[in-house]
């Protein structure tokens, strides 16, 4: 019996497909999805995606926000691709995200995809903002900021949130139980934090409510990265 893998996105922000596709094949069944970000899609695209796909579901992060009609197509185009789950920014609106989850769905099932349908994760405030580059923009703080936009995208459909660690108690107490939470800014005790500010660890992102934790560089940056996943693995387990 194979336990299903720790509940880790892990961010293959590396500089080619190639390292990408050889990471995503040592972290098979030690990690659940892979997170591609602008960079990797940037330079390749579709073929990104298809090509990590065949390792494991594909996290693809490239926090749309635009009009409806054109997250709708551009979701759409996602959604035909395969991808899990896609990012867009909660601060397009209501009607933005219930384009963005339509069009996502629509595109999986034009394409003839089988599984689970494909999920949408919004965004409420980016972590680098802080109360003052929001005041800048003539935004409220975050901690009024962060719940609110939670409770209309989940509203509008979004069946997940990408939240940092510290949020999301409050994120939680917003939406309920049933929306998947995914947080970033994760290290393991044993871990550089490299340039996140405010982390966790697994196990306290997990305590706190976490259902999917992103790790980037303390798997892709150690020496084995298939052995720091299945020690963050264990840890999560141990915690849980
Ligand atoms: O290497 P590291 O674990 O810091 O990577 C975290 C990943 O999560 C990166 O892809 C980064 O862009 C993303 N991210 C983040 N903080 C946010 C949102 C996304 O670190 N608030």
């Amino acid at each position: 019996v194979t336990a299903s893998p720790p509940p880790i996105a892990v961010a293959l922000d590396v500089p080619t497909l190639d390292e990408a596709v050889e990471l995503a094949a040592v972290l098979q069944g030690e990690v659940a999805v892979c997170k591609v970000g602008l960079e990797l899609f940037g330079s390749h695209g579709p073929e990104a995606v298809r090509r990590i796909g065949e390792q494991a579901p594909v996290f693809l992060d490239l926090k749309l926000h635009d009009i409806p009609t054109t997250v709708r197509r551009a979701a759409r185009v996602l959604g035909r691709m395969g991808v899990a789950m896609a990012t867009v920014h909660a601060s397009g609106g209501a009607a933005m995200v219930r384009s963005a989850v339509e069009g996502l769905q629509a595109g999986h099932e034009e394409a003839g995809h089988d599984g689970d349908l494909p999920i949408i994760l919004a965004v409420t405030v980016l972590t680098s903002m802080t109360d003052d580059d929001l005041a800048s923009i003539g935004a409220p703080a975050a901690g009024e900021q962060v719940p609110a936009l939670a409770s209309l995208a989940v509203e509008a459909g979004a069946q997940g949130l990408v939240c940092a660690p510290t949020d999301v108690p409050i994120v939680r107490a917003a939406v309920g139980p049933d929306v998947t939470l995914v947080t970033p800014g994760v290290r393991p005790a044993w871990a550089q934090s490299n340039d996140q500010a405010r982390v966790a660890t697994p196990g306290e992102a997990v305590a706190a409510g976490a259902d999917l934790l992103v790790i980037g560089r303390p798997i892709t940056r150690a020496e084995d990265p298939a052995g720091a996943a299945r020690r963050i693995g264990d840890e999560l387990r141990a915690a849980g």
